[in-house]
């Protein structure tokens, strides 16, 4: 999400930081900052926009002299990208600076503890909370105040922090964040990335989740969370840089598939807690969400067909009927829309110009508004009455993958938050849902880890022409964004069907050898769909199945068969489309696509 560096050396500090910066740019950013320490004072300077402007408001760092110090490029998660919110963020008395990788999760909780306690915030971050608490917990030893004040944090963090009592040294911190450290002679780095590191050294400590390191120019001491000191392995970083912006993988897509389960517990973890769904900027009591006579979701795209998954789990558990629109659709209709109308409005970027523009239609009618946005600070987040982040992090492949699977969560939560305000839901039940809702990370996990054979499958399935894919119910709604992701990267035609549509016509278009993708995870209407198997089997398709392990009976229809763990079907499709987000990926790599860049497509559509 953010990308964070720190050196401490025998050469100023600045410089060093800015050209860590610019290699983290490719991640996405929206503000970037500095900090560094010297004679027993912490100078920052941070700006809201490019790191050319750091550079030129530093002066490429000659501003700030000083051999230790801190850098961080933001991508907003907790608040709008203004200098202000960006890091690095100082303690009130100026001892300490921070910069954070991560999401605080309790964060909301300690401000108000720290404000109690006299702390002055002055942004809208859940980082500030880390500096306010080392700041309390300082007696004048910094590795302690450090310790202290991350074990009152719950949530992920990858931390750089500097103090001004203490020249010369950092202390990186890691949990659930990446962070490597890079060890020089006489100088030693931290940073969230390779990237920033290669260019002074390949060789790295990786730090494991619970601890940390203090870093002097001489040394690097490594601690277990209890303090003890720990002796980690040197390993070799070997990536060539372009290797390395990736993660290692061969595209953005790729890696940005396999970033799923953590981007989708970053959208749901921080507002479950103790077994309560608590939505942050949205907050309807029952009577509000009483008054709610229909549910509109519209949309583009990928983000248009998360609505179209997300629509049974909110009309099962509220109530409420939704209709789920393409924006561009929308802004043309005569839509019935009135003060008794909530607009859902889903948008990874937040800046899609035919959302926006049904947005506005349907707020003239007295639409009430909830965006489900990832960019923070977008026109759709702004327009909106209510925003719930998707907290997905920058997404850099033009097709969509954690930003459907972040927003699919968000609405979920949505629907599970307003079916329990409304009393629509028995207490257990309403836990049993929590629960589901706590494990799909664990079960993209497990899908990613589970389907090995995909790549040769989508050897087989890659039929050059055309592709159908079917299902019914929830399994309707993934087999949609499954064609759409075949055809946008693989550019081969892709068809989504309602299963039971086959018979009005469609049918006549399956031949010998014709691909099929049969989606029969919905177990309430699995085996309606593999009777459709038997169907076009019968016309020569070859079929590959999706369904829940342990459907046994699918075996003997299909001619493959790939798994996904068992899950609530209202909300399977969330997992359901990773091995179908796989498959097109392979099939793409195997037709010689450039994936992340596929042809005629950008990744924000800003004009209609
Ligand atoms: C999906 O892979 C596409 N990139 C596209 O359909 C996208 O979802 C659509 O343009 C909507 O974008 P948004 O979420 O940024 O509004």
């Amino acid at each position: 999400m953010c990308g964070i560096v720190g050196f401490t050396g025998k050469q100023n500090a600045a410089p060093i930081l800015l050209e860590g910066l610019k290699k983290l740019e490719y991640r996405g950013y929206d503000s970037a900052g500095i900090a560094v320490a010297q004679d027993g004072v912490i100078s920052v300077s941070k700006v809201s926009g490019r790191i050319a402007n750091l550079c030129e408001k530093t002066e490429d760092g000659k501003t700030l002299p000083g051999f230790s110090g801190i850098g961080h490029t933001r991508w907003a998660t907790h608040g709008a990208p203004t200098d202000v919110n960006a890091h690095p963020h100082m303690s009130c008395d100026g001892r300490f600076s921070v910069v954070h990788n991560g999401i605080i999760e309790n964060y909301m909780a300690l401000r108000e503890e720290l404000t109690a306690n006299g702390y002055t915030f002055s942004s809208q971050t859940d980082t500030e909370v880390i500096v306010h608490l080392i700041e309390m917990y300082y007696h004048g030893d910094f590795k302690e105040a450090v310790m202290r004040a991350t074990s009152r944090l719950t949530g992920s963090y990858a931390l750089g922090v500097l103090c001004a009592d203490c020249p010369g040294k950092i202390i990186a911190v890691r949990e659930a964040s990446p962070l490597i450290l890079g060890i020089g002679v006489g100088e030693n780095f931290f940073a969230s990335d390779v990237t920033a590191l290669v260019a002074y050294t390949r060789n790295a400590l990786y730090l494991d989740d619970g601890e940390f390191a203090e870093l002097t120019s001489e040394s690097i001491t490594v601690y277990d969370c209890t303090g003890a000191v720990i002796h980690k392995p040197v390993s070799r970083i070997t990536w060539s840089i372009e290797a390395a912006e990736k993660g290692g993988y061969e595209h953005f897509m790729l890696k940005e598939i396999m970033e799923q389960p953590c981007a989708v517990k970053t959208a749901l973890a921080p507002r479950v807690h103790e077994n309560h769904v608590q939505l942050d900027d949205f907050s309807y009591t029952a009577e509000e969400l009483r008054s709610i006579r229909k549910i509109v979701i519209t949309a583009c795209g990928s983000a248009y067909y998360a609505g179209c998954a997300g629509k049974y789990a909110i009309e099962k558990l509220c109530h409420i009927p939704v209709d789920v629109q393409l924006a561009s659709e929308l802004r043309y209709g005569e839509p019935q829309i009135d003060s008794d109308t909530l607009l859902i409005v889903l948008s990874q970027s937040g800046e899609t110009a035919d959302t926006i523009a049904a947005m506005k239609e349907c707020q003239s009618l007295g639409a009430r508004t909830l965006a489900i946005v990832n960019v923070v600070g977008s026109t759709i987040a702004k327009l909106a009455d209510h925003t719930l982040y998707t907290w997905a992090g920058p997404e850099i492949a033009v097709a969509t993958t954690k930003g459907y699977t972040t927003q699919l969560s968000v609405l979920y939560l949505f629907a599970v938050y307003a079916a329990h305000t409304m009393e629509l839901l028995p207490e257990q039940e309403y836990v049993r849902l929590i629960g589901e809702l706590q494990s799909i990370p664990k079960k993209i996990q497990q899908v990613l880890d589970m389907n090995t054979a995909l790549p040769q499958l989508a050897k087989k399935y890659n039929s050059g022409h055309s592709v159908f894919y079917i299902g019914r119910n929830t399994d309707y709604a993934v087999a949609l964004e499954g064609a759409l992701k075949m055809k946008e990267i693989s550019y081969i035609h892709a068809e989504a069907y309602a299963a039971g549509e086959l018979k009005h016509g469609t049918i006549a278009l399956i031949d010998e050898g014709q691909s099929v993708i049969a989606l029969c995870c919905n177990s309430r209407i699995a085996e309606k769909t593999m009777n459709n198997i038997v169907e076009v089997k019968a016309r020569g398709a070859q079929v590959l199945a999706l369904a829940v392990k342990g459907n046994r009976a699918v075996l003997a229809q299909a001619d493959d068969v790939i798994y996904i763990p068992d899950l609530d079907p209202l909300f399977q499709a969330v997992v359901e489309i990773v091995p179908l987000q796989l498959l097109a990926y392979y099939v793409a790599k195997e037709n010689g696509c450039d994936i992340d860049k596929p042809k005629n497509l950008a990744k924000s559509v800003t004009v209609e």
